[in-house]
């Protein structure tokens, strides 16, 4: 290596689950999408990646689409001759399709860790299609919330609890959509003293996001619907985004208004859903997210903060 260490961070996918268009919608912003309107940019969905050098990456997160978003990353791509791939670990923050799923194409038996806490392991564990990712040459390294580690030579990363739910193809019954536990957590990254946030999934502001959010320099956020009732009003779904497990960006504890003291860190939405309108260019949803001075993100986004 011969650049200082330096952290870099591209967002694979900033969709949420289904991703922009998605394959079975009309809804506004789909039929856009799907007509080449330049408004709405397709989306896959979420994932980012970081690194230290720019030649090791860490995934966070291996959503259904990884294929396709190492197809269309040039730093992710293998080089010389025979296996070899940049990427040398992926870290999950939970186990739904969107986070999770993309394991699968990573089965070609190439050296890399799987790091998440002990209850995303083991949930991944008791799913036997994993095992194709074979742990003799993919082992899983569970961490503990609040316990730092180094996936990647001078890449500092610790699990931290957003509230949430277990997965969607997890629920039974009642749900708790404020479980403050293993199953949704966020993760902070650090390089030589620069740090961000990825926190693609979140029902609530606590007071220790507050307290994380202010000390990093750039945040990647949920902003899954625009309005909570979106899904419902749009006849799209029957749940709101709080009982999907994600906070909405408007209206009364949205991101806009929760998050509005920390206009000095970089803050970038991702894992939007199709329904949200702040997907359009220039319509009135995005207009006010830029005016709170949040960034909506693209995939392929570089971002060094
Ligand atoms: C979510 O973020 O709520 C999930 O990705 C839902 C899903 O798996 O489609
Ligand atoms: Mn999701
Ligand atoms: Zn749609």
């Amino acid at each position: 290596m011969s650049e200082a260490p330096r952290l870099r961070a591209i967002v694979l996918g900033s969709g949420a689950g289904g991703g922009v268009p998605q394959w079975n919608c009309g809804c506004r912003v789909c039929r856009l999408a799907w007509g080449g309107d330049p408004r709405v940019s397709w989306r896959t969905q979420s994932g980012l990646a970081v690194s230290a050098d720019a030649e090791r990456w860490l995934l966070l997160n291996a959503s259904i689409d990884l294929r396709q978003q190492i197809l269309a990353t040039p730093a992710l791509r293998p080089r010389g001759e025979g296996r070899h791939s940049p990427i040398a670990a992926v870290l999950l923050t939970g186990t739904d399709v969107d986070i999770a799923g993309g394991l699968l194409t990573l089965r070609e038996r190439q050296p890399l860790t799987i790091w998440g806490t002990r209850q995303t392991l083991d949930t991944i564990a008791g799913n036997r299609i994993f095992s194709v990712v074979a742990d003799d040459i993919a082992p899983r390294r569970a961490v503990a919330l609040g316990e730092a580690f180094e996936p990647l030579p001078g890449l500092k990363v610790e699990l931290f609890p957003t509230p949430g739910k277990v997965p969607l193809w997890l629920e039974e019954g009642d749900v708790s959509t404020d479980i403050e536990g293993e199953h949704t957590v966020g993760a902070a990254v650090e390089v030589a003293g620069r740090q961000l946030l990825y926190i693609p999934g979140c029902s609530r502001v606590t007071e220790a996001l507050h307290a994380r959010i202010g000390a990093c320099h750039a945040l990647f956020f949920d902003g899954t619907l625009y309005a909570d009732d979106e899904m419902i009003r749009t006849g799209l779904g029957e749940k709101t985004g709080r009982r999907m497990g994600h906070l909405p960006v408007s209206g009364p504890g949205g991101s806009l208004e929760s998050l509005a003291p920390h206009k000095s860190v970089r803050r970038i939405y991702v894992h939007i859903n199709n329904s949200n309108p702040m997907l359009i260019e220039g319509s009135r949803e995005a207009q006010a997210a830029a005016a709170a001075g949040w960034e909506i993100g693209r995939d392929g986004m570089e971002v060094s903060p």
